[in-house]
């Protein structure tokens, strides 16, 4: 039986808005999504326009929402996608569309410029041979070397959504790249850079850009990376860094103080937005709201039982840190 594809149509000098058009096509056997889309345009209407050029998931041309989800078309076999005889494909977000599955990825390019993504070594070291990395330097950027610039994970960002001026997950997924590439000699500069607003700590860890990466570049454990490293080079003053502060204090406790083991939600988003008055005053509207609606949290801590045991656990966690 002929699977329905129900393709996004659209054309920025003609169209005020897309529209769906509906394709039949008897998936030949093991044909990939792009095959099916191909034979769509070869056979049944060629001013079909999507973009491809590799067909072996390396180029990073082809990514399409599928079903809602951004996917590389190439990498997909179209018989997997289809639910209820359907496939339903349309542009990738957060972008504009230029034409049908086409998409302007101008949003994209310039995110990933702003962080130099480009090794920058040491200007006054004279280097006479190529510099190897040890198999083990290499590991530590062998996963964001991955990324085939596909713009997946920034279709599907969630953050993206609400602010356009994000970094997005492949461009900090890039600056952990270099960031941990022992080669660079702009770490400070890069993780001064990423720890601003828009960068590192405003992805909301929905996980989404990992899950649609069609690489092992996994942006959001990138991200993870990027805030130890930020942390362990100090970093913290911002809202994002106070906040993780402000959570392990609430929770484990601070130079022997405080940490009744459970979140102390009158005292982190203090902590996050620092002690100060600007910051204070910005708490108010929502701390009213919350205090209207009876939300507010009870100002006297809570102290979980057995308080010893996580106590002792962050103190083992420290150990291992200075280890
Ligand atoms: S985990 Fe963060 S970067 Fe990744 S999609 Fe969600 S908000 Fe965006
Ligand atoms: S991180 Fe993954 S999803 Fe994002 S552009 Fe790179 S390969 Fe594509
Ligand atoms: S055509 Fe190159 S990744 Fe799909």
């Amino acid at each position: 039986m002929a699977t329905k594809f129900i393709v996004s149509r659209y054309n920025s000098e003609t169209d005020a808005k897309p529209y769906f058009q509906d394709f039949f096509l008897d998936i030949p056997k093991g044909a990939t999504l792009l095959d099916c889309l191909n034979l769509i345009k070869w056979q049944q209407d060629g001013t079909l326009t999507f973009r491809m050029s590799c067909r072996s998931a390396i180029c990073g041309s082809c990514a399409m929402r599928v079903n809602g989800h951004a996917r590389l078309a190439c990498k997909t076999q179209a018989v997997d996608v289809v639910m209820d005889g359907a496939v339903k494909i349309e542009p990738l977000g957060n972008m504009k569309t230029i034409k049908d599955l086409a998409v302007d990825l101008e949003p994209f390019w310039a995110s990933l410029e702003k962080i130099k993504p480009w090794l920058q070594p040491d200007e006054g070291e004279h280097y006479e041979k190529e510099r190897l990395q040890s198999h083990d330097d290499q590991m530590k950027i062998d996963h964001a070397s991955t990324c085939i610039l596909c713009a997946s994970c920034f279709s599907d960002c969630n953050a993206l959504e609400v602010d356009s001026k994000f970094l997005g997950p492949a461009t900090l997924a890039k600056g952990q790249r270099f960031v941990y590439d022992t080669r660079d000699a702009e770490t400070e500069s890069r993780l001064d850079y990423l720890s601003r607003l828009h960068g590192m700590w405003d992805c909301t860890h929905c996980a989404e850009c990992s899950t649609r990466c069609p690489t092992d570049a996994k942006p959001l454990d990138r991200i993870k990376e990027l805030r130890t490293a930020a942390m362990v080079h100090g970093f913290t003053n911002n809202n994002g860094a106070r906040h993780v502060l402000g959570f392990r204090e609430s929770v484990g406790g601070f130079k022997g103080i405080g940490g009744g083991g459970l979140l102390n939600e009158n005292y982190l988003p203090v902590r996050s937005v620092g002690f100060n008055l600007d910051g204070i005053f910005s708490l108010i509207p929502v701390g009213f709201r919350m205090f209207i609606r009876r939300k507010n949290p009870s100002l006297i801590p809570h102290m979980i039982e057995k308080i010893g045991e996580v106590r002792k656990m962050f103190r083992r966690f420290d150990e291992y840190r200075k280890e």
